[in-house]
């Protein structure tokens, strides 16, 4: 291991929503992240670099030890299941909630409902915990289009103002989970980069809470 941290973002909605948290953490990008096709991205900090990936890609980055630190949302945490990494921080960043939804009167008088959904784990474990037994299809996204075409009856995705859902139709029936981004840490930078890593943890808690001050204050 060097010297050098390396922070996995998801790119997308967290990216752009992180990137002032970094700044104020005192990270700042040297490459342009929207136009530069590099995908490990220079900063400011000659020993801090920035690979910028898909969102579901970070945690198996940090837990490999390929990045010491990523963000990511929780809604992908929950589906990764991984044992080697630390959660030290919700960045309250791309906020959503992980729902059941379907059309209106999906939900009753079925025997085995068909849930269509990219997090297959959390749909599992959260009906296992009801004791009832569905059926699962994996879809990578557009998830409402399922029940419209009759490919599934329900669908378990991300809701954030509800918007996606009305406009096909459906409704949000059951929360499962509240989401936002988080910090995530490999253990041995963890132990390795103490000081660096804390540093940063800190320097991020701070840039969090400078963050909620200023839209509560608005
Ligand atoms: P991938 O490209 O890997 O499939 P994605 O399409 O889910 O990822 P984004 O749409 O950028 O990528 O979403 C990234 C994360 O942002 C999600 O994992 C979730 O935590 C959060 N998120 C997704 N949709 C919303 C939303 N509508 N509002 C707020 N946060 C959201
Ligand atoms: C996400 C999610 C929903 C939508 C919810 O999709 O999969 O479709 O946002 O947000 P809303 O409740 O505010 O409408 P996204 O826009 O990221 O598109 P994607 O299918 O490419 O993931």
């Amino acid at each position: 291991m060097t010297n050098t941290i390396t922070i996995a973002v998801s790119k997308g909605r967290i990216f752009k929503d992180a990137l002032p948290l970094l700044a104020a953490s005192g990270i700042v990008p040297i490459d342009d992240p929207v136009t530069s096709r590099k995908l490990v991205l220079d900063t400011n900090q000659d020993d801090v670099k920035l690979v910028i990936i898909r969102a579901s890609d970070v945690p198996t980055y940090v837990e490999y030890g390929a990045a010491d630190m990523g963000i990511t949302g929780k809604d992908v945490l929950l589906e990764y299941e991984g044992e080697g990494l630390y959660e030290p921080l919700d960045l309250e960043i791309a906020r959503c909630r992980l729902m059941l939804a379907g059309p209106p009167a999906a939900a009753r008088g079925q025997t085995r409902l068909r849930i269509a959904t990219k997090y297959v784990k959390c749909t599992r474990r959260y009906f296992a915990e009801q004791g009832k037994q569905v059926e699962i299809i994996k879809l990578y996204g557009s998830m409402e289009l399922a029940p419209l075409v009759r490919l599934a009856d329900l669908i378990v995705d991300v809701v954030d103002t509800g918007n996606t859902l009305k406009a096909n139709g459906l409704e949000p029936l059951e929360h499962i989970a509240d989401i936002s981004s988080r910090l995530i840490v490999n253990k041995a930078s963890m132990k390795m980069k103490h000081a660096r890593v804390n540093a940063f943890v800190r320097s991020m808690a701070e840039a969090v809470a400078q963050r909620r001050a200023g839209a509560q204050s608005q």
